[in-house]
């Protein structure tokens, strides 16, 4: 039963306006003492040749006799709906509890495809904290758009091509040291490639010697390609055992490279349609008239760079999934390279382009000192991640708590806040990464949320042996539990509104927000408490079933896992 559509039908029966106009004018009052709805007459003034107001107490006559609505009072030249309480609570946790971790699902996705491509770190430059922003909102994204019935693929578009890989092959073979790298691969290869640009200063032949195996790369050469494969192989373990600590994983890992046999086309059908004109011995597609530069084909050497990748890598997508949206998660110092991209695309007639989209998200800072790292100015993700784990393990171990397998919880809970942080405001804002606010169990916070889902759990364990399957929800009526079945109801609007902007933080927001509500409700309205009327406790524990398993789902959605105590 849904109650906002049931008002607006009663609003289109009274006042004979058509749907659209119905469903655009329709509130949620900001107090809600004014009612859960209201429907602002002011546009009906005008055809009725009658005040707001009175119009509005004409309706509310005409609404007296419905047993959905408590309710329907003029205020000022507002008709305030009141919903009948009991039926509402009723309806909405008997629904949810069918639905399942289904709640707030939807088929509108009707199976399209949808492309998320996030995290696509670089090989032989760090895997750093912006990198784990985008597999932040990329993950969550990937799994929002699922929840809405799209067919989700996820591809991580690796930076390993480029003129980067001619020097750390030119530095491998000056420094390197294949035992020590396997000890420690990202380090080391980061290493001997910091190690390059220091010597290349002193030496700046060595700049050449990098662009000549670059080109053997490029050509093919076998002994180059093969140590290419080597570094791109064991970087991706590395990177792996981050997803898998963080809970994220791929369907492609197709990365620049991958297109580097299919550019020529790209350079081709580009030139057939006239789009390139030369420019300091480059190939460029001139976008003057946009005010912004030129989009770079190819370069006075004939090398190709990644916008060409990317144009390709988007053809090729089109092509392999024919998808509805192509969704970029990328920081947004790359604002421009999208936009020259698309345009690009757009120019060269590719109306599959449409779907194209990029999603950025701003900067990570640190307050005050920097974060303490075994290696120096980066900042590792992994050491990131394992920091939180010990930190969380400590709060926990200190808090008493009698959870059975406490690293298990702690990983869960740590990553879980790391995860929260990154999703907490909308994406563009910069972060401000503070332990004290990401670990704080009573702020706004992961382990607020997952802590308030391990009281609700462990309620229900109390409750063992109870069977609240058919409560009579008339005993559980107040307004805490009114409030927070509202909440539970808009889970629905958060997931559509996420999907909607590419914005995570709706599902943050929201599931804060239940967690709060739940807070208050199980506070206020006792539910194991001996002295509790029996009906009243099983309509209770109803609810709390209901809550926690969306608390789960829609922290589900941003990636973050639930502990059944802590
Ligand atoms: N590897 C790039 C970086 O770390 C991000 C790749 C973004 N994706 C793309 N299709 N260009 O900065």
């Amino acid at each position: 039963m849904d109650f906002k559509e049931h008002i607006i039908e009663k609003i289109i029966d009274i006042t004979e306006l058509d749907r659209e106009t119905v469903e655009k004018s329709i509130e949620i009052p900001p107090d809600e003492k004014m009612g859960d709805f209201a429907f602002p007459c002011f546009p009906l003034a005008k055809i009725m040749h009658k005040a707001p107001p009175l119009i509005a107490a004409e309706l509310a006559e005409k609404l007296s006799d419905d047993d959905m609505i408590d309710k329907a009072e003029a205020a000022g030249g507002y008709l305030n709906f009141f919903l009948n309480r009991e039926k509402f609570i009723a309806s909405t946790v008997t629904a949810a509890r069918a639905a399942g971790d289904k709640w707030g699902a939807s088929d509108m996705g009707g199976k399209r495809t949808v492309l998320v491509e996030y995290s696509s770190p670089n090989i032989a430059k760090p895997f750093h904290i912006g990198h784990l922003f985008t597999t932040a909102i990329g993950n969550s994204l990937a799994r929002i758009y699922k929840h809405l019935g799209y067919n989700v693929v996820s591809l991580n578009h690796l930076g390993d091509w480029g003129t980067q890989f001619g020097k750390l092959i030119c530095a491998y073979h000056r420094w390197g040291d294949r035992e020590v790298i396997e000890k420690d691969p990202i380090n080391e290869i980061l290493k001997i490639y910091v190690k390059f640009h220091e010597e290349a200063e002193k030496n700046p032949a060595l700049e050449d010697e990098a662009r000549e195996y670059f080109k053997k790369l490029e050509d093919g050469d076998e002994e180059t390609t093969a140590l290419w494969q080597y570094f791109r192989d064991i970087s991706l373990v590395e990177f792996k055992r981050v997803y898998d600590m963080l809970g994220v994983s791929f369907d492609s890992y197709n990365g620049e490279a991958f297109y580097s046999d299919k550019m020529d086309e790209v350079v081709e059908l580009l030139r057939e349609k006239g789009l390139l004109t030369l420019s300091d011995g480059a190939q460029v597609v001139d976008l003057s008239d946009l005010n912004i530069p030129p989009c770079i084909i190819l370069k006075s050497d004939g090398a190709t760079i990644y916008a060409t990748r990317d144009i390709a890598a988007a053809l090729y997508r089109h092509r392999t999934y024919d998808f509805y949206k192509n969704i970029y998660v990328v920081g947004t110092p790359q604002a421009l390279h999208f936009r020259q991209i698309f345009e690009v695309i757009k120019r060269a007639g590719w109306e599959w382009g449409e779907g194209c989209e990029f999603v950025g998200f701003g900067l990570v800072k640190f307050p005050g000192k920097a974060m303490s790292t075994r290696h120096g100015d980066v900042v590792f993700l992994e050491d990131v991640l394992n920091e939180a784990i010990d930190k969380t393990r400590e709060i926990i171990m200190s808090n008493g708590s009698e959870v059975d397998d406490i690293d298990e919880a702690a990983k869960k809970i740590g990553i879980g806040a790391i995860l929260y942080t990154f999703l907490k405001n909308s994406r563009e804002k910069d972060i401000i990464f503070s332990w004290e606010s990401m670990l704080d169990f009573e702020g706004e916070s992961a382990p607020y949320c997952q802590y308030g889902y391990a009281r609700g759990r462990s309620i229900l364990r109390r409750a063992e042996g109870i069977d609240y399957s058919r409560p009579d929800f008339g005993k559980a009526v107040s307004d805490e539990a009114y409030s927070l079945i509202k909440q539970l109801n808009a889970f629905g609007d958060a997931v559509k509104d996420a999907a909607d902007k590419n914005e995570p933080f709706y599902i943050n927001r929201y599931v804060t927000n239940l967690t709060k509500a739940f807070n208050k409700f199980y506070n206020t309205n006792p539910i194991m408490k001996e002295g509790t009327d029996e009906e009243t406790r099983k309509a209770r524990l109803a609810i709390v079933d209901a809550v926690t398993q969306v608390i789960r789902t829609a922290l589900g959605l941003l990636g973050i896992e639930t502990v059944e105590s802590m």
